[in-house]
C-alpha cells in the first residue's frame, strides 16, 4: 500500500524539464477526432508556412482524421497540389536560414523528441522582447527565433521576471498587453488541440492501433463467451 501510495505521488508530481522549467500537463486523445480535425486546420494555417512536416501526406491525414478529400483540397492544401503530395513547407530553408538566423525544423517527430507537454507550453510562452530580431521570445526557449505566430488568437504578452533566492532572474507572471482573439481558456483549448495533432503526425500508426485495441477487446469478448462454454463441456462429466 505504502509502495503504491509513493507510486502515485510521483505520478501525480508535476513534470519537469531538464532546464527546470515548469511545463504543463496536457490532455492527449488520439480518439478525439474533433480536436485532431481542428488542430490540423491550425497547423496547416499557422505552421507548414514555416515548417515542413514532410513524411505526412494530406491524403493519408485526411484518412485518419476522417475529414473528406475535397475538404482537404480546398481548405488546407496550400503547400502541394495533389492530395497524394507530402506536407512541405514552399518556404526555402536558405532564405529561412537568413531570416530567422536558423531553419525552422521538420516538425514530423517533434512531439516525440520533445514530448505533448514541452509543446504545449512552448506554444503558451511566447512573450514580447524588444531585444529578439522577431520582436518575441518564449520563457521555455529563451532567445528563440521563432516569432509567435498565434499571437491574433492569444494576444501580445509581457513576461515578469523576478529574483531567486539565488540572484537569477526566473519567470514570475504574464501581463497581457493587446489582447487577442480568444480568452485565456479557449486558447489553452487550441493549443491543446494543436498539440494532440502533432502527437498524432509523430506517429500516425498509433490510430490503426487504437482502433486494433478495440477490435482486438471485442474479438476476446465473443471468445470468452465460447471458451467458457467449452470449458463447461469438457469439465461436466469430471465431477
Ligand atoms: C515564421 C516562421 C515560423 C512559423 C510560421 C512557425 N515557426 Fe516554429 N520555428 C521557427 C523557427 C525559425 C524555429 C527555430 C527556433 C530556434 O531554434 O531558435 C522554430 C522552432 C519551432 C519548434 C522548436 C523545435 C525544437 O525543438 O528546436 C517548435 C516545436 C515549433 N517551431 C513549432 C511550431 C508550430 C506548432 C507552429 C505553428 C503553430 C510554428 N512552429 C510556426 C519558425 C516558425
Amino acid at each position: 500500500m505504502k509502495k503504491l501510495f509513493l507510486l502515485l505521488t510521483l505520478v501525480s508530481m508535476p513534470v519537469f524539464a531538464s532546464s527546470g522549467a515548469h511545463l504543463d500537463e496536457v490532455d492527449i486523445d488520439m480518439s478525439d477526432t474533433a480536436s485532431l480535425q481542428r488542430g490540423a486546420g491550425l497547423f496547416v494555417n499557422y505552421c507548414l508556412s514555416c515548417h515542413s512536416a514532410a513524411f505526412m501526406r494530406y491524403n493519408r491525414m485526411a484518412a485518419d482524421l476522417q475529414i473528406p478529400e475535397d475538404v482537404v483540397e480546398d481548405n488546407m492544401m496550400f503547400t502541394a497540389d495533389r492530395i497524394g503530395g507530402l506536407m512541405k513547407t514552399t518556404m526555402p530553408a536558405k532564405d529561412a536560414k537568413k531570416w530567422f538566423g536558423k531553419t525552422p525544423p521538420d516538425l514530423s517527430l517533434i512531439a516525440r523528441s520533445r514530448g505533448p507537454e514541452w509543446i504545449y507550453t512552448y506554444m503558451r510562452s511566447f512573450y514580447l522582447d524588444d531585444n529578439s530580431p522577431s520582436g518575441w521570445n518564449n520563457v521555455l526557449f529563451e532567445k528563440v527565433a521563432m516569432p509567435h505566430v498565434m499571437y491574433s488568437l492569444q494576444g501580445a504578452r509581457h513576461a515578469v521576471f523576478k529574483k531567486d533566492e539565488h540572484g537569477r532572474e526566473v519567470f514570475d507572471h504574464y501581463e497581457m498587453v493587446k489582447p487577442g482573439s480568444l480568452n485565456e481558456e479557449e486558447f489553452d483549448a487550441a493549443a491543446r488541440d494543436l498539440t494532440n495533432f502533432m502527437v498524432y503526425l509523430a506517429e500516425p500508426a498509433q490510430m490503426v492501433r487504437y482502433k486494433l485495441g478495440v477490435y482486438v477487446l471485442i474479438f476476446l469478448a465473443i471468445f470468452f463467451v465460447f471458451a467458457y462454454l467449452l470449458k463447461k463441456e469438457y469439465w461436466k462429466d469430471v465431477h
